[in-house]
């Protein structure tokens, strides 16, 4: 029997939406994670300090009784972003980035920013204080392919940018491409990258051959077979420019299975026994803690967690429900399409 024991792992890119939403899904991610990089797209965004340190309490109310989980808070800039409420989000302590959304980019993003020089005080401030910037990294340009949104967003937004600032921290949230990853791979230190555990799993036929398979829709969509791999080498590279960031994005499946249905895929469940079968494949378990438990708190300048992980391979597969339910509807987990034999124990 093969044991796995870890640093307790983190999530740096986590959906935990709000209300009956996020009593239902905020178990899944506190059973495994000691904490998480809590994205701000609610209806309406968490804007300012004072929503952030709301919206923390709200999730701390909707904590089990007994988990440690520490949310950590992130601002959702807008061209009416205020430098000084910025400043005062990082100087408290709660808030440990800011999430750029170009309007339009993906599930409650309109009030995402269409200019970027309008942001230019806060983006300048960031970097005079060293509060990471979170991306997500697609234009929204109509006449550019979904699957061309990240490499474009690369070359004409992060690029000039970063040539513009470059003193400011960026993460680049969810990468989807080889572009992307071998983008982090060649920035300097201040430049990071989060992989999705479904993005190491699932390339676009998994979406789109043999019938239309919405619980693997997410943005930025899955690519072509290449980038997947691409993706794998990375994680699994122990760079500690990489670290996990499951992009857990919860929608009730009759959102889901829609005519036009949201984008997300629900990982919080299952992300650590899919890892360890991931990164098994790749001969690299040993590099898991640093994608999982060591890589992200190094690059937010945070300790890393006290307690552990263990995980066991066994001959029965891993067991989990098809969904969760929670008061807003059921929501699917995400299915690997394939066993997996690594439990978490303890
Ligand atoms: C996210 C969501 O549903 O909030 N969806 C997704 O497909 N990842 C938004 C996002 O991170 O793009
Ligand atoms: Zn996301």
């Amino acid at each position: 029997m093969e044991q796995l024991t870890l640093r307790r792992p983190d999530d740096w890119h986590l959906h935990l939406r709000d209300g009956a939403m996020l009593r239902a899904v905020l178990p899944e991610t506190a059973r495994h994670f000691a904490r998480a990089i809590v994205m701000p797209n609610l209806v309406p965004p968490v804007v300012t300090l004072a929503d952030a340190m709301a919206y923390r309490d709200r999730i701390l109310a909707a904590l089990p009784a007994g988990a440690a989980f520490d949310p950590l808070m992130t601002l959702y800039l807008t061209e009416g972003t205020d430098p000084a409420d910025v400043a005062a989000a990082a100087a408290s302590g709660v808030v440990k980035a800011v999430k750029l959304y170009p309007a339009g980019a993906t599930t409650n993003s309109a009030s995402g920013v269409r200019d970027l020089t309008k942001v230019m005080p806060v983006l300048e401030k960031m970097a005079e204080i060293g509060l990471p910037l979170c991306t997500h990294g697609e234009v929204t340009t109509p006449e550019v392919d979904i699957f061309d949104r990240e490499a474009v967003f690369i070359d004409t937004v992060l690029a000039p940018l970063r040539r513009r600032l470059p003193e400011l921290r960026v993460v680049m949230e969810h990468i989807t491409t080889e572009e992307g990853a071998a983008y982090a791979a060649e920035a300097g230190d201040g430049l990071a990258a989060t992989i999705t555990t479904h993005h190491l799993i699932i390339n676009r036929n998994h979406i789109l051959a043999g019938g239309i398979r919405p619980h693997y829709y997410c943005l930025p969509v899955a690519k072509r077979e290449k980038h997947r791999l691409a993706l794998r080498r990375a994680a699994t590279s122990g760079n500690p420019r990489y670290f996990l960031g499951t992009d857990s994005a919860p929608h009730v499946d009759a959102l889901k299975e829609h005519a036009c249905g949201c984008a997300g895929c629900f990982t919080a469940t299952n992300t650590m026994p899919l890892l360890a079968h991931v990164f098994e494949q790749e001969a690299a378990l040993d590099r898991l803690e640093a994608f999982a438990s060591l890589n992200g708190p190094a690059f937010y300048r945070l300790p890393v967690n006290e307690g552990t992980i263990r995980l066991e391979k066994r001959p029965d597969p891993c067991v989990w429900p098809e969904k969760i339910l929670s008061e807003a509807g059921p929501v699917t987990i995400f299915n690997p399409g394939f066993p997996v034999h690594w439990h978490v124990v303890a």
